[in-house]
């Protein structure tokens, strides 16, 4: 007890002497128990994945940190400190990647240590050329580090195209630039997740909708989403690319084509829109089932070819699979069903992130969300598989999708994935029960994961497994929205 008390006043001591020039992160494990402070669900600005671990931001203020700093130490918090000119806040982490891709990478201090480099290059600190930074601090601030994850403090500017100069196994999330809340799942929203699944039950009609998804119809519409067929001229689907405008057009019009209303809804200056599908609902409920995928993509750094075969024109051919077939048996919803292809994806989840905030806005019903990312690739000699987001997402979710997934696509080997988060982590932030569907019951395997060969005329492109992992999502649809024929 002792030691304790020593630690908490060197705590306090250095926090007072920091908040006259500094600013203060604390940076600890989530634990809900945190909101119990009230100063601190005040100064709360986000969740972010570090491996399976899930690390909670803060920037409390002195009281605040005094008040918890006994707490702070048992959880094992970091203080990180940064300067008052902070501008945008950037998390990094790690990909859960299979050990024998990143043997063919260099080694992690020297990936991360040139990414470091390639940030203090003026070319990315505009910014804060402009705002009078002294020269030695362009860049970036490192703010905190673990051997797989890091905080930054880096441009506006920096901070959006972050991706383009991140290391190929790494991704960003941008921190909120204002405070958020802290929202869990609400109890009669699991509840009501889990009573679809206590009455989940083999139903022949469904089996035979889901098995009627189109796998020739899904290498037409990859192809055209990857370039692949030489009609769409698509180089790139970027956030940034003309590329990924020509993909918005033309997934609008694929998608009301099976009846759907869809809006492009631009969230950011520069960035191409979400393109967001709805089909009503023949009763009157506010209940919404959503499934979604991302259609921008990344390539390998240096090229301007990134055709996102797998990541995630996977998904998004799935999702575009889904539609055609609500159309082709003329199915009607009992609940209020969205489709959306969100971009942004690549640059810290920026356009699902934007979409949450609105439905959480209007107090929107979603009752069952899934996102899918990278359905496509089966290594050699593995069975296909559906992998399920071990850390973010909920539970009771995640379990409906387990179940329906033994049920009409028991040639899936279903287990549990680190490979860590897509869009469903944006819906279950904001109080959402939010889940996610992947190709491995295990790390990323792909070896065009991230690359500009990432394209679906490729050994280990599995659409057999696209169509399983689809058949998973729209039986879990049916079941959760209710349907007539
Ligand atoms: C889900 O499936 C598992 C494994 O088949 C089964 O044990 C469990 O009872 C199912 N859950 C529900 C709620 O049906
Ligand atoms: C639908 O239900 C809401 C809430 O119960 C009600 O306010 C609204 O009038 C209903 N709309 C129709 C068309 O019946
Ligand atoms: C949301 O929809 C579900 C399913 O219809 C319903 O049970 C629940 O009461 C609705 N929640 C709200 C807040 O309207
Ligand atoms: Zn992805």
């Amino acid at each position: 007890m002792e030691g304790e008390d020593k630690t908490c006043r060197r705590v306090t001591a250095t926090a007072y002497l920091l908040t006259r020039l500094r600013v203060l992160l604390l940076v600890t494990h989530f634990s809900p128990a945190l909101f119990d402070h009230s100063c601190l669900s005040a100064s709360y600005y986000g969740n972010f994945n570090d491996g399976p671990l899930t690390n909670s931001i803060f920037l409390p203020d002195v009281a605040c940190l005094d008040a918890w700093s006994a707490q702070a130490l048992a959880a094992q918090a970091s203080i990180a400190e940064a300067t008052k000119d902070i501008q945008q806040l950037v998390w990094v982490e790690q990909e859960a990647v299979e050990p024998s891709l990143m043997a063919a990478t260099r080694s992690f201090r020297n990936e991360f240590d040139a990414f470091l480099h390639r940030l203090s290059r003026p070319k990315h600190a505009r910014g804060q050329e402009v705002l009078g930074v002294p020269e030695r601090k362009m860049g970036y601030e490192l703010l905190y580090r673990t051997p797989t994850a890091a905080l930054l403090s880096v441009s506006a500017a920096t901070a959006r195209s972050i991706d383009t100069i991140l290391p190929r196994f790494w991704k960003s999330t941008l921190v909120s630039t204002t405070p958020v809340s802290f929202l869990p799942v609400p109890a009669d929203a699991v509840k009501h997740v889990k009573h679809i699944l206590s009455t989940l039950e083999f139903n022949p009609e469904i089996a035979a909708i889901v098995d009627s998804i189109s796998v020739p119809q899904m290498i037409n519409d990859i192809r055209f989403l990857t370039g692949e067929d030489d009609v769409s001229g698509i180089m790139s689907r970027h956030s940034f690319s003309d590329g990924s405008r020509v993909a918005a057009d033309w997934l609008k019009s694929r998608f009301e084509d099976t009846g759907a209303t869809c809006e492009p809804q631009p969230f950011l200056l520069g960035f191409a829109p979400n393109v967001i599908c709805a089909y009503p609902s023949t009763v009157n409920t506010s209940a919404t089932v959503l499934l979604s995928a991302h259609y921008d993509s990344r390539g390998s750094f240096g090229s301007t070819r990134a055709p996102g075969g797998d990541d995630d024109g996977s998904g998004t051919m799935a999702l575009l699979a889904i539609a055609r077939t609500i159309a082709r048996k003329g199915i009607k919803f009992q609940s209020n069903v969205q489709l959306a292809a969100f971009a942004g994806e690549e640059q810290g989840l920026l356009g699902s992130k934007a979409y949450a905030r609105k439905m959480r806005d209007i107090d929107a019903n979603i009752t069952v969300m899934i996102q899918a990312d990278m359905l496509a690739y089966r290594a050699e000699g593995e069975p296909p598989q559906l992998g399920l987001p071990s850390t973010v997402g909920t539970t009771e979710v995640t379990q409906l999708v387990a179940n329906v997934s033994g049920i009409y696509s028991p040639e899936l080997r279903v287990g549990f994935t680190t490979a860590c988060c897509s869009d469903h982590q944006s819906f279950h932030e904001q109080g959402f029960p939010a889940t996610q569907v992947f190709e491995r019951a295990g790390p990323i395997a792909d070896p065009m994961y991230h690359n500009s060969g990432d394209l679906s005329d490729r050994e280990g492109y599995d659409f057999d497994q696209v169509k399983s992992i689809a058949k998973v999502q729209l039986a879990t649809l049916l079941h959760s929205a209710g349907y007539e024929l």
